[in-house]
């Protein structure tokens, strides 16, 4: 009989990771499904960040990933749209929370984009309410989450974007578990 623990599992990942869209089933990698695709322009990103949008329903927190000026900001954006959000979105750099009126399939809620860069301590998320906009009726977009690890609901999504400036950029999306995977696995 063949011995299995030959294969390779290592080379059979990247080989999945090296295509484009979604990449590895979730038996060769239980920890998540990754999903990678690349965006040449901020119009790119905004449409990636609509096609998630899309898929979204209340109590959804998104961690948005990334170097400054990765395009974070533009791809919250597009998930704006597609949640029907009017007016600009702009970036709550300084403000770290804005709060929208979305809606999705006739449903109404709260559209909450953070973006914690200036936040110096994990317990100024208490002070600022991080943890008011975890609940059903609200869909949170939270930039440099990282401060905020420890409060981050284990069943949200992670967009990482790797790139600024003039690069390509290359997002990468990680279901963590068979909801995200089975919502996200239509995205083209
Ligand atoms: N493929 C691309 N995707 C996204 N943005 C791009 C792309 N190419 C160029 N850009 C430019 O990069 C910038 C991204 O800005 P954005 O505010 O979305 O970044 P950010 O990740 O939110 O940064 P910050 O950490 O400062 O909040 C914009 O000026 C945009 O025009
Ligand atoms: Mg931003």
């Amino acid at each position: 009989m063949k011995n299995i623990s030959f294969i390779n599992l290592e080379k059979v990942l990247n080989s999945y990771n090296e295509r484009k869209g979604w990449v590895c089933p979730s038996f060769l990698n239980q920890i998540h499904m990754k999903y990678r695709v690349t965006s040449l322009t901020v119009e790119q990103t905004r449409e990636w960040g609509k096609q998630l949008g899309e898929r979204l329903r209340g109590g959804d927190v998104i961690a948005l990933i990334g170097d400054l000026g990765a395009g974070k900001t533009a791809f919250a954006q597009g998930i704006g749209e597609a949640l029907g959000v009017i007016g600009p979105m702009t970036s709550p750099t300084f403000t770290l929370i804005h709060e929208y009126t979305a809606q999705l399939k006739g449903t109404q809620f709260r559209l909450v984009h953070m973006d914690l860069y200036r936040l110096q301590r994990p317990e100024e998320a208490e002070v600022i309410g991080v943890e008011d906009a975890f609940v059903d009726d609200a869909v949170c977009l939270i930039e440099w989450p990282k401060i905020i690890e420890d409060y981050l609901p284990e069943d949200r999504l992670d967009v990482e974007i790797i790139g600024s400036g003039e690069q390509v950029r290359e997002i990468i999306i990680y279901a963590r578990d068979l909801d995200w995977e089975f919502r996200l696995k239509d995205m083209t």
